[in-house]
């Protein structure tokens, strides 16, 4: 299991750190579940250094596939390994919408984060209107397939997906248990063979009250935390969730 808290664009030096000491403090050793953090860029050396003992690691929100040069405003894969990063999100539904992110732009980042080292965290996920449509597993299916296409399978021993419905991000609304399940088999049906080892996220509203019945399911490996991630006891709860559903010892 894997669970990742994106802190978006929240925090300061200050609340980071009382976040952090908040969750250390409280930490209890998960021995079947990878943890990490991906703060904005300017606070990954504080967060780094932070979690540099512990167990947890940390990620990127974005990179610009490029090496370097003319690029004002954006950060290298190099730059986040540099940084002590282990994981990078890519694809994510606001960066999209707001960056116009194209599926092709997502894929290039893909590949650079790998290039770099770096674990990238594809999300996927379809509008409400494609919902109501029918036509979700359509959405994913062509997310999905031009970083297959520009990757190849083979990438995915080393990378993460993570199912976010974009109808479920930060609205409160969660997909149920069901709906995550059948979508998540799905994707993992994209992978032919390497499917079964591929580790698929569910992201959208996930709290300390509906973890356990989302990582219940069989193709769920984890979560992607928004909102819940920048509450010390929300998160530490979902992480121990996500344990005792792994060990199957209820607390
Ligand atoms: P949320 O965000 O948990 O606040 O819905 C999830 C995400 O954007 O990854």
């Amino acid at each position: 299991m894997l669970v990742v808290g994106n802190w978006k664009m929240n925090g300061t030096a200050a609340v980071n750190n009382q976040l952090l000491q908040a969750i250390l403090a409280d930490w209890s050793p998960l021995r079947c579940v990878d943890v990490a953090i991906c703060p904005p860029f300017v606070y990954l050396p504080q967060v780094v250094e932070m979690l540099s003992e512990g167990p947890i690691n940390v990620g990127g929100q974005s990179l610009n596939p490029r090496v370097n040069g003319a690029f004002t405003g954006e950060v290298s894969g190099e730059m986040l390994l540099d940084c002590g990063c282990r994981y990078v999100i890519v694809g994510h539904n606001e960066r999209r919408r707001m960056q116009a992110e194209t599926d092709l732009y997502v894929a290039e980042q893909f590949l650079a984060a790998q290039k770099n080292g770096l674990i990238p965290i594809l999300c996927v996920g379809e509008s409400e209107q494609a919902r109501e449509a029918g036509q979700a597993f359509d959405a994913i299916a062509k997310q999905l397939k031009v970083v297959i296409d520009a990757a190849g399978l083979e990438a995915f021993s080393h990378a993460v997906v993570a199912y976010e419905p974009i109808w479920a991000v930060g609205t409160g609304k969660t997909a149920t248990p069901d709906q995550a399940q059948e979508m998540h088999t799905f994707i993992r049906g994209q992978f032919g063979a390497l499917g079964k080892n591929l580790v698929i996220l569910y992201g959208g509203s996930v709290k300390a009250s509906n973890a356990v019945s989302l990582f219940a399911e069989s193709d769920i490996d984890g979560a992607l935390l928004g909102g819940a991630s920048l509450n010390a006891e929300d998160f530490i709860a979902i992480c121990q969730s996500a344990e005792q559903v792994a060990t199957g010892v209820t607390q």
